[in-house]
């Protein structure tokens, strides 16, 4: 495993935990060495509990787990027979384009350790057209060896579930005489999720590329086509989780991924409909995803209508109210806050003169790394004592199960605005709070 961020992290384990001898290869010798003693340096549940597994030899999921080992030392890659590449491809900085130097440099410097039928298996997400490149620098550098690109779907959260039964394999091969002897390789290294009923499906490597990109801008278009209906029903005083789940009910729609509320961030939708804009800008293509960037668009309203909204239940100006802000990580059951739409809100909210109190059961080192300027609290009841307004941003259980009466004790003034559509406005409305949302009236 070439790069033990996320995914290389969770993949390593996975495999591992399939049965299968794996050294993770990381620059960052923290990360190294933290995962060598089961201690991830990110939040994913079941993770450690699987590296531990695995080094005491456990038999997690009924296979005996195979061997799991990091290193920084790359040269400790010889001899495996496949290699997976799951380094990074961040946003450039000051541009929509996907950064490829940790994709370029890792199968560069791979392909000096690389044997003659080796599989070289490209994991993260790239502009379209990327295998096709490094395929070609391959054949001068390590010739004999076969690249594959197989894209990963995982979800934070979910990473380990997700790995070990994902809904579909891609394998991205060219069409030659050693397309099967190459799909069988991957065949046998995820046989146990193929047993488990996972598809398997074999293409070309621009589609295998395109399956991960079209896969994401589907789910953010998807999002920010409900937040537009969202905006349509504060205009028309409509309820917009009513009208999700009616039309979620049409099984050709579905009511998945329509909650309305303050829309995606994280670490791959927004960056990655960016990259594919920028892609198809460079395939001459441009017109077919100007789509994606009113979905970018009508997503980053939602933090602007957020932080309105509040001010708006603040009697118009936050200066002197304290407002408790429950989330930070952009999801929950995760500690990530790359484009946290609520760490995004509480800025503008302090900015504009509020007096912040931001509260989250794992993300608040991550959060103070990156937005050293706000106020954080680990718990929750000293968050909202004494609060004017709470907004509830990221979905945490601890947070949708507050019961109205006992935070109504703790508040200075009842007021709290639902981030993400989670609460039942007529509970906390009997208990005399003022409840908001955005797409409900
Ligand atoms: C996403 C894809 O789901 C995954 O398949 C891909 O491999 C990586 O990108 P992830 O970023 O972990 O995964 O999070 P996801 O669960 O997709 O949520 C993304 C964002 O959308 C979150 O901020 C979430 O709060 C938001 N969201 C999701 C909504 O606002 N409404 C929804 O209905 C669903």
């Amino acid at each position: 495993m070439i790069g033990c961020g996320y995914l290389g992290a969770v993949h390593a384990a996975c495999m591992a935990g399939l049965g299968h001898d794996v050294v993770g290869v990381d620059v960052d010798e923290g990360k190294v060495a933290a995962l060598q003693s089961a201690a991830a340096p990110f939040y994913e549940p079941g993770l450690n509990e699987l590296l531990a597994d695995i080094q005491a030899g456990g038999t997690s999921g009924g296979a005996t787990s195979g061997s799991l080992r990091f290193t920084t030392d790359l040269g400790q890659i010889a001899g495996a027979r496949a290699h997976f590449v799951c380094v990074g491809t961040p946003q450039r900085r000051g541009e929509n384009a996907a950064d490829l130097r940790y994709v370029d440099a890792a199968f560069a410097s791979a392909a000096a350790h690389l044997a003659p039928g080796d599989l070289i298996i490209g994991k993260s997400t790239v502009p379209v057209g990327t295998a096709r490149r490094l395929a070609e620098d391959l054949h001068r550098t390590a010739p004999e060896a076969r690249l594959v690109w197989n894209p990963e779907f995982l979800r934070e959260g979910h990473a380990v579930t997700d790995t070990l039964h994902p809904d579909r394999l891609v394998y991205g091969i060219p069409d030659d005489p050693d397309r099967d002897a190459t799909a069988a390789v991957l065949d046998e290294i995820y046989a146990a999720p193929l047993a488990g009923g996972s598809a398997r499906l074999i293409t070309d490597y621009p589609t295998a590329e395109l399956v991960k990109t079209a896969a994401n801008s589907f789910l953010a278009t998807k999002i920010s086509f409900i937040n537009a209906m969202a905006e349509l029903c504060e205009a028309a005083g409509a309820d917009v989780t009513e009208l999700a789940d009616a039309i979620g009910l049409d099984d050709r729609i579905g009511r998945k991924f329509l909650n309305a509320g303050l829309g995606f961030g994280g670490g791959c939708l927004p960056k990655d409909i960016r990259a594919f804009m920028a892609r198809a800008g460079e395939l001459g293509a441009d017109q077919a995803l100007t789509f994606l960037r009113e979905v970018d668009a009508i997503n980053m309203r939602r933090r602007i209508r957020m932080v309105e909204l509040a001010r708006e239940v603040c009697d118009g100006s936050f200066l002197g109210q304290k407002i408790a802000v429950l989330g930070a990580a952009f999801k929950p059951e995760s500690d990530d806050v790359r484009d946290s739409p609520a760490l995004n809100v509480a800025a503008q909210i302090q900015l504009q003169g509020g007096n912040v109190v931001v509260t989250d059961p794992k993300a608040l080192a991550n959060a103070e790394h990156r937005f050293p300027d706000l106020q954080y609290e680990e718990d929750l009841e000293t968050a909202l004592t004494g609060a004017d307004a709470v907004l509830l941003l990221t979905e945490w259980t601890q947070f949708t199960g507050l019961d109205p009466e006992a935070t109504g004790a703790l508040v200075r003034t009842r007021r709290i605005l639902d981030g993400r559509n989670v609460l039942t406005p007529a509970t906390w409305r009997a208990a005399g709070w003022t409840y908001r949302a955005l797409g409900r009236p």
